[in-house]
């Protein structure tokens, strides 16, 4: 198994101020280099918190089965976007931000939650963004402390900061009869104006470079299409969240034409998903359509991992690398790669202006 931190100059540096109890001459240790990544959002970049929450969290095999070869929460058979960018960017996993004991937070934190939306009202029980920015807070007051407010302030504003939100927000409201299209239409300023709004907190604080994935295929996943028995995309839940899309990149283009120094990488990981599902063998899979693990049509229920008494709910494959979908609504480690490796240093049609490697390199 693969242990960056071992080798990370600043992970000595830090143990050895915390053994020795030295914390002044400490402060000024971080190498110039350093970056520091920070990740909000759903299921999609969730490294664990969910399992410090009552019980939400997918703490159970075979989540966990491929790479890590023990359930850590994530919603995946194994290594999800953010691992992958972390070990491009030679960081250790970021972890948690409600790990216990997690208390060095000068690498990054994770704050994404399974089932998190953007709006409280979506998934009451988990860390909606704001929330997740109420903690942000907490590791900025930390921060300061530990280092200084100039060095701080020097952290937040080289870190990387990436969203992958709104997918939950739209999911929630797709069998909703009120869903018309004005109500759609005020739905979307609010969630685009929260998001907006903790972008705005976090350029308060130095932040200046955003990576953002759009959000995904939800009309494709195998969770909706068992829901309405469709063997292709559906039409409803795919109209907004493209609609969301189109409006995310000109919000953002805003933003980088109203704040100085914000620069930002918007992944279009709603195309890149929708590809590999309809064609998955041009992209190295055997299956796109179905889940690896699940029950019922495609796969899709939400049943990986459940048991009903002793008898399994749920059927698992062989080999999850064959599968875009690990679940109903996740894709496996080997999509999460193909993606990672995208948002890292992908053609400019999927990614842009920036990429995430740039924003890691850029000082
Ligand atoms: C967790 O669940 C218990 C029992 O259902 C409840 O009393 C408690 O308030 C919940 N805690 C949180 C943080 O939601
Ligand atoms: C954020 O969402 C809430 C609903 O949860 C809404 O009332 C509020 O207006 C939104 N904020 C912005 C700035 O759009
Ligand atoms: C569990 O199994 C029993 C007996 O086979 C069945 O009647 C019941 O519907 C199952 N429950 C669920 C939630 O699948």
């Amino acid at each position: 198994m693969l242990h960056v931190d071992s080798f990370s100059p600043l992970f000595l540096t830090l143990s050895f101020c915390t053994i020795l109890l030295l914390p002044p001459s400490c402060r000024a240790e971080l190498p110039e280099n350093h970056v520091a990544f920070f990740i909000f959002g759903d299921s999609l970049l969730d490294a664990g918190n969910n399992i410090y929450l009552n019980g939400s969290g997918t703490n159970y095999l075979p989540y966990g089965e491929t790479f890590f070869k023990r359930p850590t929460g994530r919603v995946c058979d194994g290594r999800i976007v953010p691992d992958f960018i972390s070990e491009y960017a030679k960081l250790p996993y970021i972890k948690p931000y409600l790990e216990p004991r997690f208390t060095d937070h000068t690498n990054g934190v994770n704050f994404a939650s399974a089932g998190a939306g953007v709006l409280p009202e979506t998934h009451p029980g988990t860390l909606y963004l704001k929330l997740q920015l109420n903690y942000f807070e907490e590791v900025v007051k930390g921060l300061k402390q530990q280092l200084g407010d100039g060095d701080a302030r020097k952290l937040l504003s080289k870190a990387v900061y990436l969203f992958s939100i709104g997918g939950n927000d739209y999911n929630a409201i797709q069998n909703n009869p009120k869903a018309a299209a004005s109500f759609r239409k005020m739905y979307m300023t609010m969630v685009l104006g929260n998001i907006t709004a903790g972008i705005k907190q976090l350029y308060a604080h130095g932040g200046r470079k955003f990576a953002f994935q759009n959000v995904g295929p939800i009309g494709c996943m195998p969770g909706t299409r068992a829901s309405s028995g469709s063997e292709g995309c559906l039409h409803d839940p795919t109209v907004i969240t493209k609609m969301h899309n189109i409006a995310l990149s000109r919000v953002l283009k805003r933003m980088e034409q109203g704040l100085p120094g914000f620069k930002y990488a918007l992944f279009d990981y709603y195309t890149s998903l929708t590809m590999r599902t309809l064609y998955s063998s041009k992209f190295g899979f055997k299956v796109g359509m179905s889940a690896c693990c699940g029950s019922g049509p495609f796969n899709g229920q939400f049943t990986c991992g459940k048991k009903n008494g002793t008898t399994s709910s749920y059927t698992l494959c062989s080999d999850p690398s064959e599968y875009v979908w690990f679940d109903a609504a996740h894709p496996t480690e080997t999509a999460n790669r193909q993606l990672a490796s995208l948002l890292w240093d992908g053609p400019s049609h999927t990614v842009g202006p920036y990429n995430m490697k740039m924003l890691f390199e850029m000082s």
